[in-house]
């Protein structure tokens, strides 16, 4: 049965369309039918960070109003077989879609592909409803900071009002040395406030902005950065296969948390919080 997972965490900026984007690729590397649904209709980033702006011709928005087929809007990429992208709007828009219009939309993609990742707006409100209306799973994004844990808690409760499970957290934008110094949350401490469990961490890592501004996907890079690699983990894990989920990559600008490090700052970062 087709995986339909939304990609979601309230705040803004914590790296939602960047997640999408690559983990698609990486679950096409694997082998698997992907599609991409933007459903960040006002910011429409999906299509930049994957670098397919120019070939797109019909977008969601022409399925919806009957223009066209959703077949000929998705735009496949040359590069990954398996992945396909359905766009937003052309033109950034504050149209919205409703949950009724999209689901029959969804369940006609869920037709051909294995895995269907929606990225979606920020915030909790109607476009966030849209995103998540036929959503069988959902990963949250976090970064360890105390605004976007709060915002995703408020995210996580309101899909498990939807009664969408799994719900699987992504701790981005980490910095080892920090969270070794304790100025930063570990991935385990913003999981134990999440209550929901851990399917991967990314680091802070320029190469991120790099491959961003040049519309050229991390994962598809030759050289792997640490984000790179997280995120080919990340989609291991999802597919079911069993991955160290914690951060034991080598950062040569940054100390690493060392797995048998004998600094545990989950308590301390706990009692930090206990207002959360
Ligand atoms: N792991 C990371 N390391 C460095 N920069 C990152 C990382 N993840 C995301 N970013 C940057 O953060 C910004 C916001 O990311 P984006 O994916 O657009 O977030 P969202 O979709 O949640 O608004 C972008 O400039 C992106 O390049
Ligand atoms: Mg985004």
């Amino acid at each position: 049965m087709t995986r339909i997972i939304v990609i979601t965490s309230g705040k803004g900026g914590v790296g939602k369309t960047t997640i999408t984007a690559n983990l698609g690729i990486a679950l096409a590397k694997m082998g698997n039918q992907v599609a991409l649904v933007d459903a960040d209709f006002e910011l429409r980033n999906l299509d930049l960070l994957l670098g397919l702006e120019k070939r797109i011709i019909y977008t969601l928005f022409d399925v919806l109003a009957g223009e066209c087929r959703l077949e000929q809007a998705l735009v496949k990429d040359k590069r990954q077989p398996g992945l396909a992208l359905l766009p937003a709007a052309k033109k950034r828009t504050k149209e919205l879609v409703t949950p009724e219009q999209i689901k029959p939309l969804l369940n006609d993609l869920a037709q051909k592909y294995e895995y269907i990742l929606i990225d979606s707006p920020a915030g909790i409100d109607a476009g966030f409803q849209t995103a998540i209306a036929s959503a069988t799973e959902a990963l949250v994004i976090a970064t360890p900071e105390i605004s976007s844990v709060r915002d995703a808690n408020r995210v996580i409760t309101l899909l498990q009002a939807q009664k969408i499970k799994p719900i699987q957290l992504i701790v981005n934008r980490v910095r080892p040395g920090m969270v070794r110094d304790l100025n930063m949350m570990s991935p385990e401490d913003v999981q134990e406030l999440l209550g929901v469990s851990l399917i991967g961490s990314i680091c802070e890592d320029e190469r991120v902005i790099v491959s961003t501004n040049h519309g050229q996907p991390l994962v598809l890079g030759k050289n792997k950065s640490p984000a790179a690699i997280a995120i080919d983990k990340i989609a291991q894990n999802l597919g079911g296969k069993k991955n160290n989920k914690s951060l034991d990559f080598d950062l040569s600008n940054d100390r690493i948390l060392n797995k048998d490090s004998t600094i545990d700052p989950t308590t301390e970062f706990i009692s930090l919080y206990p207002y959360f």
